[in-house]
């Protein structure tokens, strides 16, 4: 039996004015990446020798967006239906090829599902086959529906506005996936007629054409009503994210991890965890996440590409972006770690703190109301409420270093460039402009005066 060569075409031409929106429909995105992009990561999992995709040189966005993917872009300059858009693939087909046919705007759908299709085709390589599903609970408008004979042989697919009072009751409809053999959507899409309700090229009219010229013509019938759920609109949009949302939180809950409400979880990446991870409501992981084990996220927290080693606590409405958190560090609440921080072991952030660029050494504290920026923080060192280091003159960045068990009193200004000394205090309300020597103490603030006498005006 000879190998199967598979191609896979990807039709994402259409301009889905029903989005309202000035954005490609297929570059809308799931889970913080674009649907088309979705499709083309599943058809690669199944392996093909080529993936085509469809798309319409009106919205050049989509192909520079992911050229990247490396497929195979073929332009259909009019959308002329699904048929004529296959069609623009086939001087592009090997003559000996199984084309499977996906939707740049199905993101849901999953390579088990799409298997049996192939393991068919791999077993006969003449026959067709198309994948239909049964819906229960979903609504079937808008849909192709399959029509069958009394005894269940099928026997054409009637688009819903071509369709019969009767025909749109039918439960049954065309998810549009279908593999085809090169060879009949050479033969048979050039004699396609556009006489219908939408003047279009319908592909599904192979369908009853291969019945007609009796092609062994296989229907597989899947009952999972979320996979072949296509996005038209917005609001299709957000139901097909929350069904990804839950189908990735459910993965991350059967290995273990912990989500207090699995329905206010949003992954838009990757994430890996340690044992005993708990993960509290509203949060929001972008990027490549990795939280070690024992951790607490608190409410409200967003994380995006930060590493956060074992025991780490990060309390609610946090924002941390590009930084790696070391063990047992304790931040926030209302904390914001910008990109370049690094939290050594034991480390603490409290609340209204920015840190930006930093390193802070193991066991140090910035407890409350400070920034801290483009700096070098040593061990054991307490910067108080309200320090700032003043890393910009409006022209240049410049470097603050603090060095081992400094003590920073509250409400200072470290004017950077600048370095506190090991074990020196800064008193409170000073501003820093000259190197603090270790061990010394530097205050820099105006005297405080009594003024004898003085009396306090009456009303
Ligand atoms: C199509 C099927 C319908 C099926 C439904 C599943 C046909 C005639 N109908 O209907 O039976 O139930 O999908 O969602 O096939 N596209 C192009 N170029 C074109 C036309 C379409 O690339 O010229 C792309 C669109 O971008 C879209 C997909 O093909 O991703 C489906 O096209 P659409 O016009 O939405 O077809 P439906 O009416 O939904
Ligand atoms: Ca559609």
């Amino acid at each position: 039996m000879a190998k199967l060569n598979l191609e896979i075409i990807i039709l994402a031409a259409g301009v889905g004015s029903r989005m309202h929106s000035n954005v490609p429909k297929v570059l809308h995105k799931i889970a913080g990446m674009p649907l088309l992009q979705h499709v083309i990561q599943v058809a690669q999992q199944l392996n093909p020798n080529k993936i085509h995709v469809v798309y319409s040189p009106k919205l050049p966005q989509v192909k520079e967006q992911l050229s990247f993917l490396g497929v195979n872009w073929v332009e259909q300059d009019q959308q002329l239906g699904t048929g004529h858009a296959v069609q623009q693939a086939l001087p592009h087909l090997a003559q000996d090829s199984a084309v499977l046919i996906l939707y740049g705007d199905m993101p849901l759908i999953l390579p088990s599902t799409l298997a049996p299709l192939i393991n068919l085709a791999e077993k006969d390589q003449t026959q067709i086959s198309w994948l239909t599903a049964m819906l229960e609970t979903e609504d079937p408008t808008g849909f192709g529906r399959i029509v069958r004979s009394a005894n269940g042989r099928p026997k054409a697919i009637i688009e819903e506005k071509d369709a019969t009072e009767e025909e749109k009751s039918i439960c049954e409809i065309n998810t549009g996936i279908c593999l085809i053999p090169a060879e009949y959507l050479h033969a048979w899409l050039p004699q396609l007629k556009n006489n219908n309700a939408q003047q279009e090229y319908y592909l599904t009219d192979l369908f009853s054409l291969a019945i007609k010229q009796r092609v062994k013509l296989n229907v597989e019938v899947t009952f999972s009503e979320e996979e072949i759920l296509g996005v038209n609109d917005c609001f299709q949009l957000g139901k097909v994210e929350r069904y990804f949302q839950y189908r990735q939180a459910s993965k991350l809950l059967c290995n273990g991890l912990t989500l207090l409400d699995p329905n206010r979880f949003d992954l838009r990446g990757e994430l890996t965890f340690g044992k005993d991870v708990i993960i509290d409501v509203n949060v929001v992981l972008e990027g490549k996440i990795t939280i070690g084990a024992n951790c607490y996220i608190g409410t409200n927290v967003y994380l995006r590409d930060v590493v956060i080693g074992d025991n780490v606590t990060i309390k609610s409405n946090s924002f941390i972006e590009a930084a790696t958190i070391g063990d047992s560090c304790e931040i926030g609440p209302f904390a914001r770690v910008r990109a370049g921080t690094k939290l050594l072991s034991h480390a603490k952030l409290g609340n209204f703190v920015e840190v930006k660029q930093t390193t802070l050494g193991a066991h140090s504290k910035v407890n409350h109301l400070s920034y801290v920026g483009d700096t070098t923080v040593g061990d054991h060192v307490n910067i108080g409420a309200g320090t700032i280091t003043c890393n910009y003159d409006g022209v240049n960045k410049y470097p603050t270093i603090i060095e081992d068990d400094a003590f920073i009193g509250s409400n200072t200004s470290l004017v950077a460039p600048v370095t506190i000394g090991k074990g020196a205090t800064v008193g409170a309300g000073s501003v820093i402009t000259e190197n603090v020597p270790a061990h010394k103490l530097a205050v820099a603030r105006s005297k405080q005066t009594v003024v004898e006498g003085w009396q306090r005006k009456k009303k």
